[in-house]
């Protein structure tokens, strides 16, 4: 949520800054702004893109001239959490006398209390969100204590501030410096020849240089042009790591695709190749998942595993369930991150709490976290997202490694981490409740996978034709059973969050007990009705659709004439047994909402109101 840029060094602060903040533009979108140091302190923000805020800034004329002669800076874009987006709302917010700029990515959960004494000290303030109240709160703390200087302001700020933030912050009177600051909210310092890079995530840094360092919550650094210094808020040094970023420029640029998102549903064969590249050894019969190896007999051991995610990372943890009970015989929960951690939930020592985060960064599945942490379970986490807070704070863990993605709807680190979740059951399975021989042929079906998803992504057009059809619906119902009752939760999910077509996924049975009233002509309903135990039943369903005069589009396994007589559109997927078949019957899915999303003229890969990365609760 937000993105956050800063810049420090010899070159054109503004346009890198610029540049820095498309790449994060995903992040939030509402509007954007940057603040430059150019003898005195210049800032543009306004409601709306990044590229509109470029083009303000090739109409200011003159100033324009003297913002690109800054060589340090700091730059924001917005996902609005208090006050709506406009220009007044936008980051940087500024001191009163312009000489202080602050950008914030979180929440300043006391802001008012903070707000209201500054205005009884005189302050005012021109906006409605909550980061204005840290500007003001660090001048005042600054103009009550001149000798002080910026660092240290900021530091007795921040304690004052509960809540969560990465900031940046800026001056005109200590003009070679950038103060950083991080709780709850990712920050990474990128490590250039004489210049320094500050960025939410790593997406603008990448390009500049691959040598980064995560700051961890509770620290902050002053970035200089000749190095940086990184100290705990209570002033505390730290030596901190400096990490090798593993991907280059090409994985965040559309390569060709009109959006990321279908770039990124396009690259899931490779995806999926990457995900068992030097884990799986066929011949053998043989996982191999290194971030896990030292845990493995506590993990085999557990008494119960439960997972913990949101949205479609929830949704892959529904499918894990299925893989880790069917395969290793353990017992499995599935929770919301955002409901366990506020239930009360019972956690034993002997449990195994697993988070799933594509971005590694939510706020919930974080605190789901540290609440198992701190209850003495075992927690694993299954991220994509390398050095991110989560897989950091983690016992043990497994990468996705599905590279970076930038579209907002989530697609390949959504298979991805299902062939994890797949691994890994397979992996607990070993020596209990499989033999070699078994897990040898639940490989070799894995690895058959990713020619298979190519040759659904071959029907590409076809889809685009049923997409057509149906881009004007109001309502859709997705609705599967077993391993492919999650599908149907993340088909809808996709369609909902690109399109704004209400759609409901459910469990194909469980439509007779509610959804059933909706079906009339108007109403499409998606089956995954692929050839497994309750195969024969779905068809059942099919058919008391098609009485009510509903619309059918079935998901079915090719060579299925059956159900090319009951449905009015089939999509046909390679065969393959019930575990594997959501990392199939799901691609067809997601190719259908891109499509109705681009037909009904929607930013597929900046969805309205939402943001890649939750770092607020
Ligand atoms: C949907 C989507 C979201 C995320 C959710 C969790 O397409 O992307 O529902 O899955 O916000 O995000 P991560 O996986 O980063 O924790």
């Amino acid at each position: 949520m937000c993105g956050i840029v800063g810049y420090i060094g010899s070159k054109d602060a503004a346009e890198l800054l610029l540049n820095g903040l498309q790449r994060l533009e995903y992040r939030g979108y509402d509007s954007a702004g940057i603040a430059v140091l150019n003898g005195g302190l210049s800032v543009l923000k306004q409601k709306g893109s990044v590229s509109e805020l470029e083009k303000a800034l090739k109409n200011s004329g003159q100033s324009e001239q003297s913002i690109h002669e800054a060589t340090a800076g700091i730059g924001h874009t917005r996902w609005a959490t208090h006050g709506d987006p406009s220009d007044r709302n936008a980051h940087p917010h500024l001191s009163a006398d312009g000489g202080i700029a602050l950008i914030h990515n979180g929440i300043i959960e006391n802001y008012s209390a903070i707000k209201k004494e500054l205005i009884s000290k005189g302050y005012h303030f021109s906006s409605d969100t909550d980061s204005e109240a840290l500007v003001h709160l660090i001048d005042s703390i600054w103009s009550d204590k001149p000798e002080i200087g910026l660092e240290a302001a900021v530091r007795a700020a921040l304690y004052h501030v509960e809540g969560a933030y990465g900031l940046c912050i800026i001056s005109q009177q200590e003009p070679d410096k950038i103060v950083v600051a991080r709780k709850g909210s990712p920050l990474v310092i990128g490590i250039g020849e004489g210049e320094y890079f500050i960025a939410s995530d790593a997406a603008p840094i990448v390009e500049h240089t691959k040598k980064v360092i995560y700051l961890s919550d509770g620290e902050m650094a002053v970035v200089t042009r000749d190095g940086y210094v990184i100290k705990t808020i209570e002033n505390i040094t730290q030596e901190k790591h400096i990490s090798e970023l593993d991907f280059d420029l090409a994985k965040i640029e559309k390569g060709g695709f009109e959006h990321f998102m279908l770039k990124e549903i396009y690259e899931q064969p490779t995806v999926l190749q990457d995900v068992m590249r030097g884990r799986v050894r066929l011949d053998e019969g043989q996982v191999r998942l290194g971030g896990i190896e030292d845990y493995l007999d506590r993990l085999k051991l557990s008494s119960r595993v439960i997972i913990c995610a949101c949205g479609t990372s929830w949704h892959a943890g529904l499918i894990g369930e299925y893989l880790i009970e069917e395969f290793a015989r353990i017992p499995v929960e599935v929770d919301y991150a955002s409901e366990f951690r506020y239930r009360n939930p019972v956690i034993t020592k002997d449990d195994v709490v697993i988070v799933i985060s594509q971005s590694g960064e939510t706020a919930d599945t974080l605190a789901a976290l540290r609440l198992a942490r701190e209850k003495g379970a075992l927690v694993m986490g299954i991220c994509n997202v390398v050095g991110s807070t989560i897989a950091r704070e983690t016992l043990c863990g497994i990468y996705t490694h599905a590279g970076p993605e930038i579209g907002v709807a989530s697609t390949k680190a959504f298979t991805a981490q299902v062939t994890v979740l797949y691994l890994l059951a397979l992996t607990l399975s070993k020596g209990r409740t499989m033999s070699r021989e078994e897990i040898k042929l639940y490989l070799k079906e894995l690895n058959g996978v990713p020619e298979k998803v190519e040759r659904i992504l071959k029907q590409d057009d076809m889809i685009l034709e049923i997409a057509e059809d149906y881009k004007d619906a109001r309502n859709f119902l997705y609705l599967g059973r077993g391993y492919n009752f999650p599908v149907a939760l993340e088909g809808a999910l996709k369609l909902k969050e690109i399109s704004y077509i209400h759609a409901e996924g459910y469990p194909a049975a469980e439509m007779k007990h509610g959804p059933i009233a909706l079906i009339d002509e108007d109403m499409p309903v998606i089956f995954i009705a692929t050839r497994d135990n309750s195969y024969a039943k779905v068809l059942s369903n099919i058919e008391e659709v098609r009485s009510r005069k509903g619309k059918v589009i079935a998901i079915a396994n090719e060579g299925d004439e059956e159900i090319g007589r009951l449905a009015d559109h089939v999509i046909y997927i390679p065969a393959a047994s019930a575990p594997v078949t959501p990392l199939l019957s799901v691609i067809p899915l997601q190719l259908l909402a891109y499509h109705i999303a681009t037909f009904r003229g929607c930013n597929v890969d900046r969805p309205r109101n939402l943001a890649k990365s939750v770092t607020v609760e």
